[in-house]
């Protein structure tokens, strides 16, 4: 129900480039006729620029999520986080049911291979571990900071690590060296950068969108294999592909 100024609060769970772009479009088509909350969880040190307000940081599980619905009188959520992000997205299913308030997921396509791949597909990063010994010794992995104990056990590996923003502390491998970098990525340097450090595999997510799909393209010219692992289940509910289907929602919905 619109606050007593006739605006309709609105809730966006972030972290990603579309939820960037959503929340400066909903801005954009309703300026004033919205109060537009962007939520982090403030893994990195940069806030990023986006229309609206910006709330940081978890909110305490379910109840937490739950209760702050209720208590900010949250009128839409869309659930716009990573892919890989499934705690929070599960977090937000039942959250929102709990709450009553309707909720959309924005969930961009996932990549598929191309004529000129070689991916192998796995279902955590353990199982990309796994497959590396198979695979060369020198791995770009670009899978982010979290779960890198997974490789550390691999005999004789050595890893280019590609991090958002400098290391806090040292990584839990034992021979690797970093690369900081932020999207959109480009094919050309990212080949470069493959040539560069001999890298034999590329270990990634299956986080699809075009602003880190260039390490594929790279990997396919230059003919070397990529494990991508596979996403986790999307939650029930209503889900879009794009930002202007996720637009489209909501303003059905003011
Ligand atoms: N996982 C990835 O590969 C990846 C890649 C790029 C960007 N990201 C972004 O980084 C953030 C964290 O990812 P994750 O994989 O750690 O998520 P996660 O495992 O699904 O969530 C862990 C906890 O982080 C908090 N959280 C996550 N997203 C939040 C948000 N948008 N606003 C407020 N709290 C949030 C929640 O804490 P509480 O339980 O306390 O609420 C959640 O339970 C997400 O926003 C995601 O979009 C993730």
């Amino acid at each position: 129900m619109p606050d007593p100024d006739g605006r309709s609060r609105i809730l966006i769970l972030g972290g990603t480039a579309e939820a960037r772009r959503l929340a400066d479009a909903v801005v954009e088509r309703h300026g004033v006729a919205v109060d537009l909350i962007t939520a982090l969880a403030g893994r990195l040190e940069r806030r990023p620029t986006l229309g609206g307000r910006m709330r940081v940081g978890g909110f305490g599980g379910i109840d937490g999520l739950a209760g702050y619905l209720d208590a900010e009188k949250i009128d839409l959520l869309i659930d716009t986080t990573h892919p890989f992000a499934s705690v929070m997205s599960r977090h937000a299913e039942e959250a929102a049911i709990r709450a009553g308030v309707p909720r959309l997921m924005l969930v961009r396509p996932a990549w598929r291979a191309g004529t000129g791949d070689d991916w192998r597909e796995v279902d955590d990063l353990a199982a990309a571990a796994a497959l590396l010994p198979s695979l060369g010794p020198r791995t770009f992995l670009t899978t982010g900071v979290g779960g890198l104990t997974d490789f550390a056990a691999v005999a004789g590996a050595w890893y280019l690590v590609r991090l958002m923003e400098p290391a806090r502390a040292p990584l839990p491998l034992p021979r690797y060296e970093t690369v900081v970098g932020k999207p959109p990525y480009d094919p050309a340097e990212e080949r470069r950068l493959m040539e560069v450090h001999r890298i034999t595999a590329i270990v990634s997510k299956n986080s699809g969108g075009a602003a880190t799909e260039a390490k594929l393209t790279a990997a396919r010219e230059l003919g070397l294999p990529v494990i991508l692992v596979r996403r986790p289940a999307t939650p029930g509910g209503a889900c879009v592909e794009t930002v202007s289907e996720a637009l489209d929602w909501l303003t059905r919905r003011l």
